[in-house]
């Protein structure tokens, strides 16, 4: 058994997460008017779960807590193989528990830093974290939704696998351009029409001055 998965995520018209590679998305983000961040926050506020990538946690400094509307605040998940990730990052407020998911590559001082913060710390794959063993883990742990955030590289994770439900996106209406700027979903591609990710239109609609698209994953 794994959670229900959406993936969740501001994309400029050409797919862009952010506006260069190793670029913070807040900046990108703050074209986003109050509508959007509430629809953003609504969805936090429904899921057991948040996910993001170590580089997201190192570039943006994201707290992945719910702010813009009424709710708790999920449980933060970060996957980080070596438990690389800053000691101050905004992820260990005592706002929401936080897992840190890494490998057996993560030194042993790292990971007691952590927990001295108040983290917990699984240790989960060898090299890169093992997401197939991971998803069962955190379904057992309680977490039945989840809401995945980025970046690009996590997003291919989850899509590979086919252990995604959901697509939602908040279109933001600029193009960025730019060959190696991280868009939705990165890694090595399916690169055959055979073995795409087929969606659905589910839902388009607008919160303030974005457009909403809500994908279902056609299984
Ligand atoms: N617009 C948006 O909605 C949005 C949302 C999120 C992020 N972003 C942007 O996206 C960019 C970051 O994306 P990214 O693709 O570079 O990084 P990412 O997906 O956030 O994180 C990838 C990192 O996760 C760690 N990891 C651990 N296990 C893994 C596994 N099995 N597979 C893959 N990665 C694993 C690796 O770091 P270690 O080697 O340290 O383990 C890897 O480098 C930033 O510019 C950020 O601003 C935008």
């Amino acid at each position: 058994m794994r959670p229900y998965v959406i993936i969740v995520s501001e994309v400029s018209v050409d797919g862009k997460l952010t506006l260069y590679r190793g670029a913070s998305s807040k900046e990108l983000m703050s074209l986003m008017d109050m509508d959007a961040y509430r629809y953003l926050h609504e969805i936090r506020a429904k899921v057991d779960g948040i996910m993001v990538g170590c580089e997201t946690v190192r570039t943006d400094n994201p707290s992945l807590t719910v702010r813009y509307a009424e709710g708790k605040n999920p449980v933060r998940i970060i996957p980080c193989s070596t438990a690389n990730v800053p000691l101050d990052a905004n992820i260990f407020s005592k706002d929401a528990p936080t897992i840190i998911v890494s490998t057996l590559r993560a030194p042993r001082e790292r990971i007691e830093k952590i927990r001295e913060l108040g983290a917990e710390v699984w240790i989960v794959g060898e090299d890169l974290v093992d997401f197939d063993k991971l998803l069962p883990m955190l379904y057992e742990r309680g977490i039945r939704s989840l809401m995945v955030e980025g970046g690009s590289s996590i997003n291919w994770e989850f899509v590979r696998r086919g252990y995604v439900d959901e697509i939602r996106l908040i279109h933001l209406p600029v193009i960025v351009g730019g060959e190696n700027v991280p868009t939705l979903v990165g890694g090595e591609g399916f690169k055959s029409l055979k073995n795409v990710l087929n969606l659905r239109l589910r839902a388009h609609f607008k919160r303030g001055h974005h457009l909403i698209t809500e994908w279902e994953v056609v299984k």
